[in-house]
């Protein structure tokens, strides 16, 4: 038997529920289908992908992806649009490097994914944050912050953002852009979690302006609709963006990324087990995101939230608490979750908690809630 712990980059704890983990449940990562997978890619012969890869990733591979956004998006994507990464984490700092100095600022969203922060630090950038309300980026005051600022990038989760579940509406989009082209600077949309709305459509994404826009790159990931090992992505931007990547130096020395895991991923996409896999996490997450929804109203009604549409997670305020001071005993009562000042660069959202509905089944969800209710009136 493998010990977890040796493997798996944060197990969770035995016998605790951590409510904040980000992470797909382990029961739904798809082992069967990427053994098929495999097969397929082996038998039709990998050695090609066992050489260094075309720089801007297999070609048939992103034709794959570009049939499957097409058909996603309902508007044409076009192969050459995509350019395959080791998913966003990598995409990021890949594109910090190419489009920023140390000591040039950029903006992110307060409150945000709380990891991104330190992969723009290692770049030595000067980080500022823009509030998100409940219809996302408070398009007034990054106003407001362009007339002293002059930021190379903003990155912003548009759609079911981590943590706080917001999404940007079409109108705020189309004005970022406008700001965006007006005072020269680029938007790193990350839209991860697109591919997975439960009750709603969401807006047009940000991924279809890059075909008129420089202005706009977006980055995705295999990791939240397949599994976050295969450390596989792509980024969608503007033929201009993608000539920059393709010759950069890390990809002039190294290849296209992850040449191997795409042939699998390719046939994967191409059997329709992709397609399938999303389908079956969109009503398995749409269920579990219920059950959270039950289990706070029952076990906490003091919990004030907005009901997320999609993605992962639901940002939870509990009036008069201390998120990060609660945290620290929470242990005692086997529940764990993500206190809201880690996900702010300025260290607040106090009141806030994230939770997570994707990885944990239903009683899982539901126990926890209950232990945390229970720890939360002690
Ligand atoms: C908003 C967001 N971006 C990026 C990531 C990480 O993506 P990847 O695994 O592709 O590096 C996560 C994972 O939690 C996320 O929530």
């Amino acid at each position: 038997m493998n010990n977890d712990n040796l493997i798996v980059q944060t197990p969770a704890p035995l016998g605790r529920i951590d409510l904040g983990m980000g992470n797909p449940d382990f029961n739904l990562l798809p082992a069967d289908s990427l053994r098929r997978a495999s097969e397929r890619a082996f038998a039709k012969g990998i050695n090609a992908s066992l050489q260094y890869g075309a720089t801007q990733g297999n070609g048939y591979f992103r034709e794959s992806m570009a049939d499957l956004l097409t058909q996603s998006f309902g508007e044409n994507v076009d192969a050459s649009s995509l350019f395959i990464s080791s998913g966003v984490s990598s995409a990021l700092d890949l594109l910090a490097g190419l489009l920023t100095r140390p000591g040039d600022t950029i903006f992110v969203e307060n409150p945000t994914y709380f990891l991104a922060p330190s992969i723009f630090a290692d770049h030595g950038l000067q980080i500022i944050s823009i509030p998100v309300d409940n219809e996302g980026l408070d398009i007034d005051a990054l106003e407001e912050k362009l007339a002293v600022h002059h930021p190379k990038f903003l990155y912003s989760i548009p759609t079911f953002q981590n943590p706080s579940g917001h999404t940007l509406s079409l109108e705020r989009r189309e004005k970022l852009i406008e700001l965006a082209e007006k005072h020269d600077f680029i938007i790193i949309a990350d839209e991860v979690y697109h591919l997975l709305p439960y009750t709603r459509k969401p807006p047009k994404p940000f991924a279809l302006f890059t075909k008129d826009s420089e202005k706009v790159i977006s980055v995705n990931s295999f990791s939240k609709i397949l599994a976050p090992g295969l450390r596989l992505g792509w980024i969608h931007a503007h033929q201009k963006i993608i000539h920059k990547l393709n010759s950069c130096g890390l990809i002039d020395s190294g290849g296209g990324m992850n040449p191997f895991t795409s042939a699998i991923v390719h046939e994967l996409v191409e059997t329709g087990d992709l397609g399938k896999n999303i389908a079956l996490l969109k009503e398995t997450y749409a269920s579990r995101l219920k059950v959270m929804d039950k289990a706070l109203q029952d076990f906490l009604p003091s919990a004030e939230y907005t009901l997320p549409q999609g993605g992962f997670f639901f940002w939870v305020r509990i009036p008069g608490q201390d998120t990060a001071t609660l945290r620290k005993n929470a242990k005692d009562f086997k529940v764990d979750f993500r206190q809201g000042t880690l996900f702010s660069a300025e260290k607040g959202m106090q009141e806030y908690m994230r939770l997570c509905f994707a990885f944990y089944d239903e009683a899982k969800i539901k126990k926890g809630v209950h232990r945390l209710a229970k720890y939360i009136r002690s």
